[in-house]
This record gives C-alpha cells, sequence and structure tokens, in this order.
C-alpha cells in the first residue's frame, strides 16, 4: 500500500494551494479528487476572472467581513497569510490582474492562470495527484489513516479536508467534508445556501417580474439594532426575484421568514424632491421620479397607484410623500432563495469550536480541515478565496512539522 505524509481530498482552492506549499516544505503529499476537472469553482469564479483576494480585508477585525459560529476564528491563519502574500505569489507567476472596486482584484485574462499556477506550485513541491479518484471510506486505526480509494488503498498519519461546500452540485460539490466530520465525531454547523439570490412569491412579484435584468445601486439592510447589517452595491431585478452583489450580500445574513429592506433612491431625500418637483412641474409623476430613478423602475411603480398616474402637480401630497417612502424603505420577505444551484457558497460547516486555528487540526488528531468546508464564510468580493489560501497555508505550516 503507498505510503504518504499527509493525503489532501479536494484539488479546489484550498487543496491545491496546500498541496503545493506543503510539498514545497518536504512534505509527501498525495492530492485526490473525485472531478474530472480540476478546479472548476476557481474557473467559473469571478465571471471566469478569478476574484482572488481582496485588499480592504483586516485579519485584525475579521468579523468585518466574514460569518461563522466564531467570526475570529480566522484571525489568526488570516494574519500569517495576508492578501499581500497571495499577491505576490501571483506576481511571481506574472499573472497579470487589476482592481476593480472596493479592493477586489482580478485577473486580467482568465481564472486558467490561477489554475496553472496552482498546479505548477503542486508541480515544484512534488505532489501526487490522482484525479479523477474517488474515496469509498476513511478509517483510523489508532496510528494512521486508510482510505479506500478506486486508485486502491492508501495510508498516511494525516489526513486534510479540502472538499468544499455544497454549491453548484454539478461541478462536482458534496457533502463528503461534512460526513466525515460528522464520522469522527465533530460538530457540523447548519448549512445554507449564502451568496445566493432571493426569490419572492409569484403572484405578488408580478409588478417587479417586468424589470428582469434592470440594475441600479441601493443600501439594502436587514436584521433589527445589533444584528442589522447594511450594504451600499448595485442591486439587479430577475423574473423569479432578486440578485446583483447587494442581494447576494445581504443573503448571507437573511433567515426565512426575515423582512429585507431596501433604499431605492439611496442618499436622495425622495419626499422633498417630489414636492418641489409638485410646485414647479406639470410632467407625469413616473416621468419626474425617473430623474433619481430608472425610468423602467419608475414606471413600475407608478403603475401600481391609480393616484400616481397623473402629472406630479395634481398628484396629493400624501400620495407622494408614501410613494417616496415606499421607494426609501422597500420593505420586503423574501419567500427563499435559488438554492445550491445559485448559491456562491455554502454557510455553516465544520464547527470551529472543534477545530485549531493555529493548524487547522481537528480534536482527531491527524484529521484537518481547510477552505469552504469549515465554518468561516467570507463576502462576496474575493473575501472566501485568501480564506482557502490562509487557511491552507496555516495547514500546510503544521504538516511541515512532525506529529507531536
Ligand atoms: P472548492 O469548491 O474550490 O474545491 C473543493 C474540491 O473538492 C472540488 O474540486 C471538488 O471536486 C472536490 N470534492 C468534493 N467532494 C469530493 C469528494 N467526495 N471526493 C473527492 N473530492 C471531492 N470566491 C472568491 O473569493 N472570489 C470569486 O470570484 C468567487 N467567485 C465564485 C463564483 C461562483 C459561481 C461560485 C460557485 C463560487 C465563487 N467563489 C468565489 C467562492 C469560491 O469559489 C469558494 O469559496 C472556494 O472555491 C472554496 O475553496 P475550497 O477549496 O474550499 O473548495
Amino acid at each position: 500500500m503507498p505510503d504518504f505524509d499527509a493525503v489532501i481530498l479536494g484539488a479546489g482552492a484550498a487543496g491545491l494551494f496546500c498541496a503545493g506549499m506543503a510539498g514545497q516544505l518536504g512534505v509527501k503529499v498525495l492530492l485526490i479528487d473525485h472531478a474530472e476537472k480540476v478546479a472548476e469553482k476557481i474557473r467559473i469564479s469571478g465571471g471566469g476572472r478569478c476574484n482572488f483576494t481582496n485588499r480592504d480585508l483586516d485579519p485584525r477585525a475579521p468579523q468585518k467581513h466574514f460569518l461563522g459560529g466564531n467570526a475570529h476564528f480566522c484571525r489568526s491563519a488570516l494574519a500569517r497569510y495576508t492578501p499581500q502574500d497571495f499577491i505576490a505569489l501571483v506576481r511571481k507567476h506574472g499573472i497579470a490582474h487589476h482592481e476593480k472596486h472596493k479592493g477586489q482584484l482580478f485577473g486580467d485574462h482568465s481564472s486558467d492562470d490561477f489554475i496553472r499556477m496552482l498546479l505548477a506550485e503542486c508541480a515544484t513541491g512534488g505532489v501526487t495527484h490522482w484525479q479523477p479518484c474517488r474515496v469509498e471510506a476513511i478509517a483510523h486505526d489508532g496510528e494512521a489513516y486508510t482510505l479506500q480509494t478506486s486508485r486502491g488503498p492508501v495510508r498516511a498519519p494525516r489526513v486534510v479536508i479540502a472538499t468544499g461546500g455544497l454549491s453548484i452540485p454539478k461541478i462536482g460539490a458534496t457533502d463528503f467534508g461534512h460526513r466525515v466530520a460528522q464520522q469522527f465525531g465533530l460538530r457540523v454547523a447548519p448549512l445554507r445556501p449564502a451568496l445566493v439570490p432571493l426569490t419572492f412569491d409569484g403572484e405578488a412579484w408580478q409588478p417587479f417580474a417586468q424589470l428582469a435584468g434592470l440594475a441600479l445601486p441601493v443600501r439594502i439592510e436587514t436584521g433589527e439594532k445589533k444584528e442589522r447589517v447594511a450594504f451600499d452595491e448595485d442591486l439587479l431585478f430577475t423574473h423569479r426575484g432578486l440578485s446583483g452583489p447587494a442581494v447576494l450580500q445581504i443573503s448571507s445574513y437573511w433567515r426565512e421568514g426575515q423582512a429585507i429592506r431596501i433604499d431605492l433612491a439611496p442618499g436622495q431625500d425622495l419626499a422633498g424632491e417630489l414636492m418641489q418637483a409638485k410646485a414647479r412641474s406639470r410632467k407625469l409623476v413616473a416621468n419626474e421620479l425617473a430623474q433619481w430613478v430608472p425610468a423602467r423602475l419608475a414606471d413600475a411603480w407608478a403603475q401600481q397607484d391609480p393616484a400616481l398616474q397623473r402629472p406630479v402637480n395634481e398628484a396629493g401630497d400624501k400620495a407622494l410623500q408614501q410613494l417616496a417612502q415606499r421607494l426609501q424603505r422597500w420593505e420586503l420577505v423574501p419567500t427563499g432563495s435559488e438554492g445550491y444551484r445559485k448559491a456562491e457558497v455554502t454557510a455553516g460547516g465544520v464547527d470551529t469550536r472543534d477545530l485549531s486555528q493555529q493548524t487547522m487540526e481537528s480534536k482527531q488528531p491527524g484529521l484537518y480541515f481547510i477552505g469552504e468546508v469549515v465554518d468561516v464564510t467570507g463576502w462576496l468580493g474575493g473575501y472566501n478565496f485568501q480564506w482557502a489560501w490562509a487557511s491552507a497555508n496555516a495547514c500546510a505550516q503544521a504538516l511541515a512539522k512532525p506529529a507531536e
């Protein structure tokens, strides 16, 4: 039976990075993945250009950009491997990149550049890579792990689980990592789709379904008092509901039954503007409104109330004020989300109370968890990849040290 120092399961972002780094630190690594193609999620990420990190990440305040049972869990790993460290690696490989908005870094050409970089790092580290290869069972005999795989049994004192979350099952996502955690008695925080479009009741949504494709900047929020979170981002209307960065961000915090609130004209005093318009204009309410929100949205809104289908100077004060209030504090309760089929990530995962924040080793000696399978979820904008790189680095450093 072949012997390795460590077997890493999952050749996605975290697994590839951990394998290359550990290999280069002298660890004899076997990397296994069941999918036909390597790192499909990196390939489709960032619209095909991979938003590989975010310059705004502050490791001293991880709760700003990360969610989970204990948002501080990721602090140590993020501080030991920063966005600047990954940018240096990207530069070393000559990958052209640029900053979009809010600190988000993207490749100039294609996500494939990043996959090639990670594979090159694995080659430098002498990593053995079995793909596609299925893992049928894992057992621990007190000394080492034996894995039954579709390429035969393999043995190693350390196993790293980097099999990611449940989103996009059609490219190979599974709950394998969560099941392994449970097999060894570790806790798993409830899983749910995150960074996901939200859906609304079919009939009630009808007046807005015609707006599919429309995008506009908004302020969006959910939660009350201390739990309140807000984002200033773009909103996108879809046939079934709402998407765009604003909704993806808020979806990670939203819970079933909760309302979300949207200001469709952020930074404007719409009530004041409409009252001024009433004093000087004879244009239709919808046409006046179109100065502050997109015309299609203004039309859809005015159509819902006969009192607004008239020149602004003939509209009642109350109707105009109510219109402004509804546009600037549009409160609605999503019926659900588009689910794992469309979610960018899975919130929840292996409970951080059962993991070491220094090494990512679990309470089960020799068993490590890195990347999205862990109960650490980042904001949209490169934060999830940075968590994958940072947790992989923490684990690789630990693999290079002899077991205690
Ligand atoms: P990842 O999913 O990358 O890898 C897991 C690997 O495990 C896969 O290769 C899978 O085949 C393998 N596997 C699963 N089950 C297995 C089993 N039973 N046996 C063997 N292997 C198994 N993030 C970001 O920061 N910037 C971005 O631009 C984007 N964009 C983006 C777009 C879209 C459409 C999605 C769906 C996601 C993103 N993300 C993102 C999120 C990001 O892709 C994600 O957080 C990381 O890929 C997580 O890295 P992991 O290595 O943990 O899992």
